[in-house]
């Protein structure tokens, strides 16, 4: 057998069996930097403490798009044409009542997003003004997607959007059928600005390879949301909630967890590939948890959460010497959501309401700075094999 090395041998820069490629720099973005020894996280220049609970999603969308606040005309403006991009097309609406009735949430979403370049008025208009346009209905239909699969699948009557409602209110009253209060829109709104962006997290590098090769940006974003769907992504938003739940009272915290770690297991909602201090956004859900928590009846829920959490922590620094496991965004995401009145399933679907409009950055940002993403394989198969004839073998 010929051992010709393949031109990738020649300059390996990282072990690909082992690395997942981390630490490599694959773009520049102007986007958001994640700081994983400081916990700081970054969107367009902004700290998440400073944006999250104050700025609407909406806002921060159009910060991501565009590089700067928008002033009130401007996001006036901006809710105007989101209201308008409410409405799906009819291939998008038979793609939801197909899903509804046997497809899981994350793959109806998927399946239901393929389907949105159907009345896009000019596919072949490549600028930059048809692809913010291409952002916005997806910004606006993601939601509108999530809640009118849900009414589906539980086959209760569909809810139409309030065109005075926000993206965050509309969401929740779609899904629900009632007006949510100004504290769970509130809530909604901190969460879906938390996850909005969040570095070269494995959908959104999914969506720049996609939109690197010229492709549309609908397909960017179907790619991402398959990335998305894996749990070691955004797949396992309930584990930490099940552990939070299996604990019970403060006082069984120590024990239970100690016993897991005994067996080997992991403790849900702590660590993280980056982040080598507390994840910042775990600080930020907490705030918007506990704001919640006295209208949603939640109060003992969070602060059952907050000692598990101090316990985690010292539990795992003595278990894990020098691993610096804290806790991460997962841990007061589920609490959080749960007080929203989401269905544990609809919690990764919602973290794609939030996380497209980091996408959508991304994609209009690779399409205006970025190059072919090809990177090289190492072959590490046989050279020179001689075809045997099916017959022979
Ligand atoms: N509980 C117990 N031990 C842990 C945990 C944990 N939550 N996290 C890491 N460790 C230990 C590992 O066992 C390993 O120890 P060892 O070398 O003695 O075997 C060491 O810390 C390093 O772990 P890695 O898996 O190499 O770290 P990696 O960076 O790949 O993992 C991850 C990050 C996947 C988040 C991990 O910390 C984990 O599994 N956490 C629990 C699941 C979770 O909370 N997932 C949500 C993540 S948030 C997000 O990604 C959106």
């Amino acid at each position: 057998m010929a051992t010709q090395p393949s031109s990738a041998n020649a300059k390996p820069t990282v072990d690909p069996a082992t690395s997942g490629l981390e630490g490599i720099v694959v773009a520049r973005t102007a986007l958001s930097d994640v700081n994983g020894q400081l916990g700081r996280l970054t969107i367009r220049g902004y700290d998440i403490e400073e944006l999250a609970g104050r700025a609407s999603f909406e806002e921060v969308a159009y910060l991501l798009w565009h590089g700067a606040l928008p002033r009130e005309a401007e996001l006036w403006q901006l809710q105007q044409r989101l209201m308008g991009y409410r409405e799906l097309p009819e291939e998008a609406r038979g793609a939801i009542q197909a899903a509804a009735r046997r497809m899981e949430p994350m793959d109806a979403l998927r399946f239901a997003v393929a389907s949105l370049t159907a009345d896009d008025p000019n596919p072949a208009d490549e600028s930059r003004e048809a692809n913010l346009a291409r952002a916005e209905r997806l910004l606006a239909r993601v939601p509108v997607i999530v809640a009118t699969y849900h009414r589906l699948r539980r086959q209760q009557p569909l809810v139409l959007p309030r065109p005075e409602l926000g993206l965050a209110a509309n969401f929740l009253y779609q899904l629900s059928g009632e007006e949510p209060s100004p504290a769970r829109v509130k809530g909604l709104n901190t969460y879906l600005v938390t996850v909005s962006d969040h570095g070269m997290n494995a959908s959104t590098f999914t969506a720049r390879v996609i939109a690197s090769t010229a492709s549309d940006m609908v397909s960017a974003i179907t790619g991402a949301i398959g990335a998305l769907k894996g749990p070691l992504h955004g797949g396992a938003p309930g584990p930490a909630l099940d552990m939070i739940e299996a604990i019970g009272t403060p006082e069984r915290a120590e024990a239970w967890m100690r016993a897991e770690l005994a067996k080997g297991k992991r403790l849900m909602g702590f660590g993280h590939r980056v982040y080598k201090v507390r994840d910042p956004r775990a600080e930020v859900l907490y705030r918007a948890a506990a704001a919640l928590a006295d209208e949603t009846g939640e109060r003992q829920a969070l602060e059952l959460a907050h000692e598990v959490e101090r316990v985690g922590v010292q539990v795992l620094a003595e278990a894990k010497p020098g691993r610096n496991l804290n806790t991460n965004v997962e841990f007061y995401t589920a609490l959080l959501l749960r007080e929203l009145g989401l269905p544990r399933d609809l919690f990764s679907p919602t973290f794609a309401v939030g996380r497209t409009a980091g996408w959508t950055a991304h994609v209009l940002e690779q399409q205006a700075t970025g190059r072919l993403i090809r990177p090289q394989s190492e072959y590490i198969g046989p050279y020179g094999l001689t075809y045997v004839p099916l017959e022979q073998r």
